[in-house]
């Protein structure tokens, strides 16, 4: 498991085991209610001709920052790191991939101030012992799981970002919910 400092509880090295109140958390972009709209008729058809899982309207975001199993210690130290302030951005989505069975929606152009974010979002975390992982970001909102790439054009959404959420992931019978703690401006 990456994510939670050494000292506020650790999953169990033997084991791998998340620590037992584990809360499992991610910083994110959270769109308002107007910009999920836009991204869902934007991404409708290509979802459609994936054939795959869609994710539900309330649950699309683009994550900044996986945490991951967090002791309430630990999640104490990850929401005192915003907020960073980049300044409010406009994200564009206007480009549709695929990787393993995930369908996502992605930018050609990742905004200056968004790549900053995460730079610094993480260089604050690093800093109080969260583990990054190594794999280079890219920003993306999943639209579907168990998913068949598709060649679809999509109309570009233009998302207005002006804030940082801290998100809890909980479970939902064969589900997810999610939960937004705490937002910052950016
Ligand atoms: P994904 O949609 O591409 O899977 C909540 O799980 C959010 O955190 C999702 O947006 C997910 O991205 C992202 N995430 C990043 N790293 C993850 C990981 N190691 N495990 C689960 N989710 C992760």
């Amino acid at each position: 498991m990456s994510g939670s400092p050494e000292r506020a509880g650790r999953s169990d090295a033997a084991t791998g085991e998340e620590p037992r109140e584990s809360r499992r958390v991610f910083f994110a972009l959270w769109p308002d209610d107007g910009t999920r709209t836009r991204l869902v008729r934007a991404a409708k058809e290509a979802v459609r001709r994936c054939g795959g899982r869609p994710i539900a309207k309330d649950r699309l975001h683009v994550t900044v920052a996986f945490l991951g199993g967090l002791t309430p210690a630990g999640l104490a130290i990850a929401s005192a790191v915003p907020p960073v302030a980049v300044g409010a951005f406009t994200l564009t989505l206007d480009k549709i991939g695929a990787f393993d069975s995930t369908l996502w929606l992605g930018t050609s152009s990742v905004p200056r101030p968004l790549a900053e974010l995460e730079q610094r979002l993480w260089g604050a975390l690093e800093a109080q012992g969260f583990v990054r992982e190594l794999r280079i970001y890219r920003p993306h909102i999943t639209l579907a799981r168990r998913a068949r790439p598709v060649d679809v054009e999509v109309e570009p959404v233009e998302w207005p970002v002006a804030e940082l959420a801290l998100v809890e992931s909980l479970p939902a019978g064969r589900n997810v919910h999610y939960e937004v703690l705490q937002t910052w401006p950016l």
